[in-house]
């Protein structure tokens, strides 16, 4: 297992007016996919790779988060009384995922590179991941651990990166550039949500971004861009003039969690995978299926 990106910043400070009204007084990262809030899917994911510390860049009302992931004395001592043991061991699973968990203020919604430039201070001058709540992979091997594999190939800033219709580009960071290797490409130009005829390309960025320290020289240079937000991608454009920035097209699906219709096919496809459920939920749509016929 790679050793070589410790931290991963998970920016989670959203309001996810997309979910309105579930998301009215819970945080869209504690939707419910199966059995599991959103945001447990990508510290896994992150954990999985070897990351060692969770930054997450939080906001009011965003305290659930960090009590999904820390001690709970009263829970657990209820659990251990009443002798439910398995759902002890899975509350604990849950405790244990991460020892080192950091939460840092994003004070103003200013963007995403803002986020993550409110971590700067917990980072410090070495590489990092940033995971985006909203994207679940499915994944094996897990999407940051297929990137770390081409950061140590590449040793440059690495961004996940999947093929969008041509209608849908404006809706994400896309980058266009040249292959350098099996579904690697050298980024030569990045845009943020641009319309369809101002870059010619289709790769879109997903969020998994495995960055270099220099990143926030660059972003505290950025001035507000689309949306009025201070955006990665227009850091990242500048950073990628001054240092080789790669584009990775991962193997696996990528949903996005924070969107109604793709929450729905998340939580399908993560219940059909389900060890206890994914034959009783494959039956139930059979099912349906017919009634719909
Ligand atoms: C962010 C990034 C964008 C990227 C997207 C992936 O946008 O700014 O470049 O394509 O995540 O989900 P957002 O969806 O937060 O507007």
């Amino acid at each position: 297992m790679s050793q070589s990106i410790k931290k991963a910043v998970l920016p989670v400070a959203g309001l996810g007016t997309r979910f309105l009204p579930a998301t009215k007084a819970i945080p869209k990262e504690m939707l419910t996919v199966v059995d599991r809030p959103t945001i447990q899917y990508i510290v896994e994911e992150a954990v999985t790779s070897g990351v060692k510390q969770v930054i997450l860049v939080t906001a009011a009302g965003k305290s659930a988060i960090e009590n999904h992931f820390d001690y709970s004395y009263e829970l657990e001592s209820y659990l251990e009384a009443k002798g439910k043991y398995d759902l002890l061991e899975e509350v604990r699973r849950v405790t244990n995922l991460i020892e080192d968990i950091v939460s840092v203020r994003q004070k103003k919604p200013l963007g995403l590179g803002h986020a993550i430039y409110v971590t700067r201070h917990v980072v410090g001058r070495e590489p990092f991941a940033v995971l985006l709540g909203d994207d679940l992979v499915d994944a094996e091997p897990p999407c940051l651990k297929q990137m770390l594999e081409v950061f140590e190939r590449f040793k440059g800033p690495v961004i996940a990166v999947q093929r969008v219709p041509k209608e849908d580009v404006s809706r994400y960071g896309i980058v266009a550039g040249e292959k350098v290797g099996d579904g690697i490409i050298r980024v030569r130009e990045m845009k943020e949500k641009p319309a369809p005829d101002e870059i010619d390309s289709d790769l879109a960025i997903i969020g998994r971004y495995i960055l270099i320290p220099e990143i926030f020289d660059y972003l505290a240079k950025t001035e507000p861009g689309v949306g009025g937000e201070i955006q990665l991608t227009d850091a990242l454009s500048a950073l990628k003039d001054d240092y080789p920035v790669y584009a990775y097209e991962f193997k696996g699906t990528r949903y996005d969690a924070g969107d109604k219709f793709g929450f729905m096919q998340a939580v399908i496809t993560f219940a059909l995978k389900h060890p206890q459920l994914g034959e009783k939920v494959k039956n139930y749509l059979k099912e349906k299926l017919k009634e719909l016929e």
